[in-house]
């Protein structure tokens, strides 16, 4: 029930924080450290390469997810669109493992994909957030998201919890395997939880951004550059789906080669600041579509913060950035949706979980 909320959108997104300290808890092992099932995890310590597959937003969480198990386990991710990857199967390695990411675990996408590569008989876990999904019950393993049920079109803390077990699972494996981490996942997941309670308590200069830049615009631009690259992808897809705003999101440096003619006057730039490494970098790019007429709205990170800035968010471990920048993109589609009217739990054309291929 949405209670005193006036969408099931809004809702979901307030339940962020609860879902990552749920998942904490849920993957909690006997002596309090993050763990997660023992086959689960012979079957991806296993593995010599693991194969995503998913759609929509939940390929987003998969991009973030290559990231987390290369980054931290070592271990080399291919993330596939589960609709395209009859057409192109790649080459497999010799102990493949395929993930399936799905919130709904009825995708037909995703499924079609499923069902072929039990028939190869190679080894298959599937992270939902449905617990006797088909997706779930087809598949040799499964992570459950524990984001209660998500009823708002929009998919919001299912993303999240995506990104957050899919963290899990890559630390969980990477510490298996003795691989040198040194930072505590719990406690960083925690960190993370705080930091989005306090975007969430501020959603008033949410609402204010996305009068501002959104109320009137025709369309709008995502950029980012490494993990944020991904999440400016979801920030478009969100906006789009909710608000019927064009919209992409785009690598920072991948602007200049064509899309930066699209940059009129007044064009909205979102542009997300999290990574110290590229920082300098993507503010060059907010300079060069600035240049062109674009309005700016830079998102970053504190610690990695300017004068100027038009909203700093608070500082998480690098690798979980996500968890955090989404949050203010969910917030301003949403008060975009809502200033243009539009129906924000049910988007036109779309439905909750696309089962037909
Ligand atoms: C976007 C959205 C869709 C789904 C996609 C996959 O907000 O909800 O893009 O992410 O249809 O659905 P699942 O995760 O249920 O397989």
């Amino acid at each position: 029930e949405k209670g005193t909320y006036p969408h099931y959108m809004l809702k979901e997104m307030d339940e962020q924080p609860t879902v990552i300290r749920k998942i904490i808890q849920a993957y909690e092992g006997e002596n309090g450290e993050l763990a997660i099932d023992a086959d689960i995890l012979k079957a991806l310590r296993a593995a010599n390469r693991l194969y995503i597959i998913a759609a929509g937003t939940s390929y987003h969480a998969g991009l973030i997810g290559k990231q987390y198990f290369e980054k931290m386990a070592g271990i080399p991710v291919e993330v596939h669109i589960s609709s395209e990857f009859g057409y192109n199967m790649p080459l497999l390695s010799e102990r493949p493992l395929f993930i399936f990411i799905t919130q709904s675990g009825e995708t037909a996408d995703s499924r079609q994909v499923l069902v072929k590569i039990k028939e190869l008989g190679y080894p298959t876990l599937t992270i939902t957030n449905v617990p006797g999904s088909t997706l779930s019950r087809e598949a040799d393993h499964t992570l459950l998201l524990h984001a209660g049920p998500e009823i708002a079109v929009a998919s919001t803390k299912a993303y999240v919890a995506q990104v957050a077990v899919l963290a899990v699972a890559a630390y969980v494996t990477a510490k298996a395997n003795g691989t040198g981490l040194e930072f505590d996942l719990k406690q960083e997941l925690a960190i993370a939880a705080n930091g989005i309670q306090t975007i969430i308590d501020s959603k008033d200069v949410l609402e204010d951004i996305a009068e501002d830049y959104l109320k009137i615009a025709r369309n709008a631009f995502f950029i980012g550059r490494n993990i944020d690259f991904y999440v400016s992808l979801e920030g478009a897809l969100k906006l789009k789906e909710i608000s019927y705003i064009q919209a992409e999101g785009f690598a920072g440096g991948e602007l200049k080669h064509g899309t930066i003619a699209l940059i009129e006057e007044g064009t909205p730039v979102f542009a997300l600041v999290t990574q110290e490494d590229v920082a300098l970098n993507i503010r060059g790019n907010v300079k060069e579509v600035t240049a062109r007429g674009a309005y700016p709205c830079i998102i970053a990170m504190a610690g990695v913060d300017e004068d100027g800035d038009r909203l700093v968010i608070p500082h998480v471990h690098e690798l979980l950035t996500p968890l955090v920048s989404v949050v203010p993109l969910q917030l301003i589609s949403y008060y975009a949706a809502l200033h243009r009217r539009c129906d924000v739990d049910k988007p036109r054309n779309l439905a909750k979980s696309v089962t037909v291929e």
